[in-house]
């Protein structure tokens, strides 16, 4: 046991050394650390919102709607419109944000668990805490998957759940959705089920892997309302999956565990859906521009199709740069790749402020281009 823990705890052995997972919270006037929208709601939503938890406040001494039917089935009217699917609510269910979603299906299904990393810490780490083992799969140079990595899950016959976050956090990289399908169809006879995290897929051009999973019941895609719908203070994910994994996933889920006023705010946030694909827009092509200008200094940033960059080139340890933006009130991500660090995109000031400090701590310094493998964390 670590020393830090008293000994009459009685602490599982095998927690004693994780750590609690977060980005520090530091109040800074430029916040790019957690991927988040830098566009707060509309008027317009916040009246909505407004609204419908004045409606929810009437009932609010009766537990909530402990399926929140309305929900999933406005969900599945969103995701039919975006995706030309077909699915209704018996293939969604909610929870409080993705990372409980991951937690569930991690609780209900048995076997050990896979990712190709660098990826989404937490993906590891829920694993272990649920008792799972977990097996990480370096990803290529580029932070891709290949097919030879492809094929090294497929032979990992202990991980059943094998996690594909696409795009990438932190890299912003995708994963097409053939070999999505290579892994799903290898691994169904060993009982296997493909873990595709969607939480940054509103950002990317690519097709959701939500049109495999009539072919593939063991696809299984993991979505958020906090990046694209900014809505990570509310704290809304989802999946969608075949109905039994639906139904599966039941047997875990505390009772009541969505309150009433998230349901209403969520359902509040997709009516208004509309006016948020023009911020996605936006977003997207200030991380063009952004990933331009970063390149201009003579430093790399990754092909992203997400809401943020990873870049690396600079001559100072990632920690010191780190601390430099800092120290120039531009918080950033150090995700613990040797000599990378990730930002956030953010309004355009924002973006102004982090590209004019990058800028002033790695001029006259100079920058080396890296094109070695970085070290990866597990
Ligand atoms: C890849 C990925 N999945 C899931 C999550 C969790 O999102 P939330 O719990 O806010 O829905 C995050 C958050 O940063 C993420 O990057």
């Amino acid at each position: 046991m670590s020393p830090n823990w008293p000994s009459w705890l009685p602490l599982r052995g095998d927690l004693s050394e994780l750590s609690p997972y977060g980005a520090p919270q530091i109040e800074v006037p430029v916040r790019l650390n957690t991927n988040e929208n830098p566009y707060n709601l509309s008027d317009d939503l916040q009246s909505a919102l407004l609204d419908e938890i004045s409606r929810c406040l009437k009932v609010l001494n009766r537990y909530p709607d402990r399926d929140a039917i309305a929900l999933r089935e406005a969900l599945a009217g969103s995701i039919n419109a975006s995706h030309g699917t077909d699915v209704d609510s018996a293939s969604i269910w909610a929870a409080n944000g993705s990372n409980e979603i991951i937690q569930t299906i991690l609780l209900a299904f048995e076997g050990g668990a896979l990712g190709f990393e660098p990826s989404y810490s937490m993906h590891p780490l829920i694993s272990k805490v649920v008792g799972k083992s977990w097996i990480s799969i370096p990803r290529d140079k580029n932070f891709e998957i290949s097919e030879s990595q492809i094929e090294k899950a497929i032979s990992a016959t202990e991980s059943k759940i094998i996690f594909i976050t696409t795009p990438n956090n932190p890299t912003g990289t995708s994963t097409s959705l053939e070999l999505i399908t290579k892994v799903a169809t290898a691994i169904a006879s060993r009982q296997g089920l493909v873990v595709v995290d969607e939480a940054y897929g509103e950002f990317s051009k690519n097709p959701s892997a939500i049109t495999l999973i009539k072919g593939h019941p063991n696809v299984l895609v993991s979505k958020t309302m906090s990046k694209a719908f900014a809505f990570a203070g509310a704290r809304l994910g989802y999946v969608i999956a075949d109905p039994k994994v639906i139904e599966a996933l039941q047997l875990v889920r505390l009772p009541y565990h969505l309150s009433a006023l998230t349901q209403a705010a969520a359902l509040a946030a997709i009516s208004k859906q509309s006016s948020l694909s023009k911020d996605v827009e936006r977003l997207r092509e200030a991380r063009e521009e952004v990933a331009k200008e970063i390149n201009s200094m003579g430093l790399q940033s990754y092909p992203s199709e997400a809401n943020f960059l990873l870049f690396s080139g600079f001559i100072d340890s990632s920690v010191k740069l780190w601390e430099e933006l800092l120290n120039r009130g531009v918080l950033v991500r150090d995700v613990g790749i040797a000599g990378h660090l990730r930002v956030t995109i953010g309004t355009r000031a924002e973006n102004r402020a982090f590209l004019d400090a990058l800028r002033e701590i790695t001029q006259g310094r100079g920058s080396r281009r890296e094109d070695n493998h970085p070290e990866v964390r597990g």
